[in-house]
C-alpha cells in the first residue's frame, strides 16, 4: 500500500517533470502496460493519506508485480535526467549510506520494495499490568527507572514500558476497555488526582507456561515493589502473546463497528526532552487539554537515545532520555465542537506554540511542514547530510514530493511547466 502511494506521487510528478500534457490513454503507453490503473476508485483510494487530512490526486496508480516494475517506472520518470531507477540491496555492509538514510527518510531517497526482518522465538504468554499515578513526577521517575533496566537480565526488567495520560474520565473506561472492566469502573474523582489528571503506567512481562507458576509472579511482584503508584490501582490481565500483539487491531475492529475508524486523524506525535517533560505536563496535560475531551488516547513514555541509530534520518532531541507524547486523536463530525477537526487541529497548533514559547525544544515525529525553512529547522544539524543524500540519490527530487521538503527541479527544456 505504501509503495502504491509513493508511486502515485512519482507518476504525478513525472507528468509535470517532463512537461508533457498527457492524457490517461497516453499515460498507459509508458511501457508498464496492464499495471497502471486510472480506475476512479483506485485513484480515489490513493488520493488520501491515512489520516484523511491531505489529498493529492494522482493521474494513475501502479500495481507493480515486482521490484523491477517499480524501478522501471522510476527510470522512466528520470528519462530526461540522471539515470536513476536502479534496484539496490542495502544493509549495514552493502550501500550503508543509503541503508541508513532511508530509515526515517520520509520516502526521499528511494522506494523500499523488500525488507528482511530477523525473527526470534516468541514467548507464550504476557502478564499485562496497568497502575495509576496522580503525581506526575513520581510517574516519570518510575518510567525512567524502568527503561534504565534495559541492560539487565530478563528476569529483572519488564519487556514493555509505556503509559498514557487520562485527562477525562470517559477515556479510562472506554479505550481498550477490556482492561478496566465495566464491573469495576475507575472513578477519577475517587482517586486523589492532581489537577484532575491521572497517569497510567503500562508494563508487561513475557513468559512461558512451563515456568509460570512461581517465577512470573515473583518477578513481577519484586519489580512492582520498587514503584510508587497509587497502591489500590493495580489492574492485571494475562493473555497469549499473539493477543497482546494484536491488541490495537482489536481496538480498530471495535471502532470500525461504530463507524469511528474512517474519520480524520489529526495526530500529534512529539519527542519531548526529559528535562522539560514536567513543564510540558503543566502546560499541556494540566493546561491546554485539561478537562476537555481528548478524542483519543494520549501515550507517553520515555526512550533511551542510544537505542536510536544516529546514522538514520530520524531526528530526536539532544538529550539522553526523551519522551514520546502521542496524541492519537479522531475528529468527529457530531456537532460537538471540541471533537471537530478544526478544534483539534487548533489545539495541536496551540500545543506547538506553547512549547515554542516555553523553550521546550520538541521534535515532531512524522511532521507535516510546508516550507523548506521549517524542514531545515526540524532537521537541525542533520539537514546538511539529509540534503547531501537527496542530491546523491534523488537529484531531480521526484520521490515523495508531497512531504514538501524539496521542490522538483526540471530540465531547462521543460519550459511548459507552470508553477503549482
Ligand atoms: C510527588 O512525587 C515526588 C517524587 O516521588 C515527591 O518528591 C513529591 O513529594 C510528590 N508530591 C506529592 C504532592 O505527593
Ligand atoms: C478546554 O480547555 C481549555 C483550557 O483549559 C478551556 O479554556 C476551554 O474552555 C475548554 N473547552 C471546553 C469545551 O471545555
Amino acid at each position: 500500500m505504501a509503495t502504491k502511494l509513493l508511486l502515485t506521487f512519482a507518476i504525478c510528478r513525472l507528468i509535470v517533470t517532463v512537461g508533457l500534457t498527457l492524457d490517461p490513454t497516453e499515460l498507459l503507453r509508458l511501457g508498464v502496460d496492464g499495471q497502471l490503473s486510472v480506475d476512479p476508485s483506485d485513484v480515489e483510494t490513493a488520493s488520501l493519506d491515512f489520516g484523511l487530512l491531505t489529498r493529492a490526486e494522482p493521474l494513475a496508480v501502479l500495481h507493480p508485480s515486482s521490484a523491477a516494475d517499480v524501478a522501471h517506472l522510476v527510470k522512466t520518470a528520470y528519462a530526461y535526467g540522471y539515470g536513476k531507477g536502479e534496484l539496490l540491496t542495502c544493509s549495514e555492509e552493502q550501500n550503508p549510506e543509503l541503508f541508513h538514510a532511508v530509515l526515517g527518510g520520509l520516502g526521499q531517497f528511494g522506494i523500499i520494495t523488500r525488507a528482511r526482518i530477523s525473527l526470534e522465538p516468541a514467548p507464550q504468554r504476557v502478564r499485562w499490568i496497568r497502575v495509576l499515578y496522580s503525581n506526575f513526577s513520581a510517574f516519570t521517575r518510575d518510567q525512567e527507572y524502568l527503561i534504565s533496566l534495559h541492560g539487565k537480565p530478563a528476569s529483572q526488567k519488564f519487556d514493555y514500558v509505556e503509559g498514557f495520560v487520562i485527562v477525562d474520565e470517559g477515556l479510562i473506561n472506554n479505550w481498550r476497555s477490556s482492561f478496566f472492566s465495566p464491573q469495576n469502573p475507575v472513578k477519577i474523582s475517587s482517586l486523589d488526582s492532581d489537577g484532575g489528571v491521572l497517569y497510567c503506567l503500562e508494563i508487561t512481562k513475557n513468559y512461558h507456561e512451563s515456568t509460570a507458576d512461581h517465577t512470573i509472579d515473583q518477578e513481577v511482584e519484586s519489580l512492582l515493589k520498587k514503584l510508587n503508584f497509587i497502591p489500590t490501582s493495580v489492574f492485571t490481565t494475562d493473555l497469549p502473546y499473539v493477543d497482546f500483539l494484536d491488541r490495537v487491531h482489536k481496538a480498530e475492529l471495535k471502532l470500525r463497528s461504530k463507524g469511528l475508524w474512517e474519520v480524520p486523524h489529526p495526530w500529534l506525535n512529539l519527542f519531548v526532552p526529559k528535562s522539560k517533560i514536567a513543564d510540558f505536563d503543566k502546560g499541556v496535560f494540566k493546561g491546554i487539554l485539561n478537562k476537555n475531551k481528548t478524542s483519543g488516547p494520549i501515550l507517553i513514555y520515555p526512550m533511551n537515545k542510544n537505542k536510536w541509530d544516529q546514522r538514520s534520518s530520524v531526528v530526536t532531541p539532544d538529550e539522553e532520555v526523551f519522551y514520546l507524547v502521542a496524541l492519537l486523536r479522531s475528529a468527529l463530525d457530531n456537532g460537538e465542537e471540541t471533537q471537530s477537526l478544526e478544534y483539534l487541529s487548533n489545539q495541536n497548533r496551540q500545543i506547538l506554540r506553547f512549547c515554542d514559547d516555553a523553550g521546550i525544544d520538541v521534535k515532531q515525529y512524522l511532521p507535516h511542514y510546508t516550507t523548506q525553512e521549517e524542514w531545515k529547522d526540524h532537521f537541525g544539524n542533520k539537514w546538511d547530510r539529509f540534503h547531501k543524500m537527496k542530491m546523491e540519490f534523488d537529484p531531480r527530487h521526484i520521490l515523495a514530493t508531497g512531504q514538501q521538503i524539496f521542490r522538483p527541479t526540471f530540465a531547462s527544456s521543460s519550459s511548459k511547466i507552470a508553477s503549482w
